[in-house]
């Protein structure tokens, strides 16, 4: 495992072509331990919740940027903070519980307390310290962390750019999808851990959707309009309308897929370098924070959301629509790992991984597709190999 110090000096020759994709990258240690080091511990916003996950003071989750552990708390004063999940005197990760509500947190291994805001607050026979001991001086370590819309990003590099710079024209995006504003309130989570490396869900595209899917495809659903964008810093997002099926048999009960409410009947997703996504599909509103545990397991926690502002109905409609269209047991999302699985078995073998629908220019890429492209994860993959330092083949 590489640390935070260790140099990388991997090297994998990338083919020329836009839409060749090495399958080692999916399969190899190695590439593994430079991506945590070059990605996830490198110059990139990775987002990491909504402020509304911890909506009361005392209030705190436990997450994790690659294998770097991290405590989200909102302290006395009702401020939101980002800490590395590790206790400042010897380094004993602090809290182990996903969410709760405490003032303080207390090490198991030497007592030293901290505050939800950091500090530590009290240690264990401090006269014997070394002489000018200051608790002031211990606090807990912090990533930078910045708030958008309520959501929480963090970057555990300290010369990554600014997270508008780095999101470059995706922010209002995000308010779109979002439904306009980050006022939001926390719904429930679903998780799953899957058996194949985190970037077969970046690769997730909009093509698979309809094929896939049987129940896109039973109820018609990408009936509409729809169009596909991405960016060269490897954003990506689509908006799709949605048709309402005719009632043609497959569901018993039709009101799982109404829209209700007012906004737009799209389904709109977003996914941010390297994967953060944020996805409105019908009444869904969905944070999902990918996060991989290896080379071949990755981690998706599903946050699903309602606004502030819905009534008691819409509410409900949204927790039903959510529990039953996407994550491990949605009607619509239930088969992607069980694809992603077979990717990592059958990317042991040599060659490379190729896109097509949509590419028209094997060298040159583009920036707009139609509804159902597979094109639009290109862009991530040629972010992907600047950012890993791969070098390109002679075309
Ligand atoms: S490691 Fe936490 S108190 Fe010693
Ligand atoms: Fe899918």
């Amino acid at each position: 495992m590489t640390s935070f110090h260790e140099p990388d000096t991997l090297a994998i020759r990338w083919p020329a072509k836009i839409n060749h994709v090495p399958k080692d990258v999916f399969v190899r240690q190695d590439v593994y331990e430079q991506e945590q080091k070059r990605i996830f511990r490198g110059m990139e916003w990775h987002g990491i919740g909504h402020v509304c996950e911890v909506p009361n003071k005392g209030d705190f989750r436990t997450t994790s940027i690659g294998e770097v552990p991290l405590l989200i708390t909102r302290d006395q004063t009702g401020a939101v903070h980002v800490f590395y999940n590790a206790c400042s005197h010897r380094g004993a990760q602090l809290e182990t519980a996903e969410s709760g509500n405490k003032k303080d947190f207390v090490c198991p291994y030497h007592r030293w307390r901290f505050d939800g805001a950091g500090r530590l607050a009290g240690t264990p026979d401090p006269e014997d310290y070394t002489p000018g001991f200051k608790r002031e001086n211990y606090p807990l370590g912090a990533p930078r962390f910045a708030i958008l819309h309520g959501i929480i990003f963090v970057t555990l590099h300290a010369d990554t750019p600014p997270l508008e710079e780095v999101l470059e024209g995706y922010v209002d995006h995000v308010a779109e999808v979002l439904g306009g504003d980050g006022n939001l309130r926390l719904l429930g989570y679903q998780k799953l851990r899957f058996k194949g490396n985190w970037k077969t869900y970046r690769d997730n595209d909009a093509y698979h959707a309809p094929l896939l899917h049987s129940a896109f495809r039973m109820l018609n659903w990408q009936g509409g309009e729809g169009r596909q964008f991405a960016n060269a810093r490897g954003h990506r997002g689509y908006v799709s309308q949605l048709s309402l099926p005719p009632d043609n048999g497959f569901l018993k009960d039709p009101s799982i897929i109404a829209h209700i409410g007012g906004g737009p009947r799209t389904s709109a997703s977003l996914m941010m370098f390297p994967v953060f996504s944020v996805i409105r599909h019908m009444n869904v509103i969905n944070l999902r924070y990918i996060n991989p545990r290896g080379v071949d397991q990755t981690d998706i926690n599903f946050a699903y959301f309602c606004r502030e502002e819905d009534d008691e109905e819409l509410v409900r409609h949204r927790i039903r629509q959510s529990s039953n269209l996407l994550g491990p047991c949605g009607m619509v999302s239930m088969e992607d790992v069980a694809v992603f699985h077979r990717l990592q078995i059958g990317c042991q073998t040599p060659g490379q991984a190729v896109f097509q629908k949509g590419v028209h220019d094997e060298y040159n890429m583009s920036y707009e597709y139609r509804q159902n492209d597979e094109t639009g994860n290109l862009p991530a993959w040629e972010r992907y190999r600047q950012v890993m330092g791969f070098d390109k083949e002679e075309a």
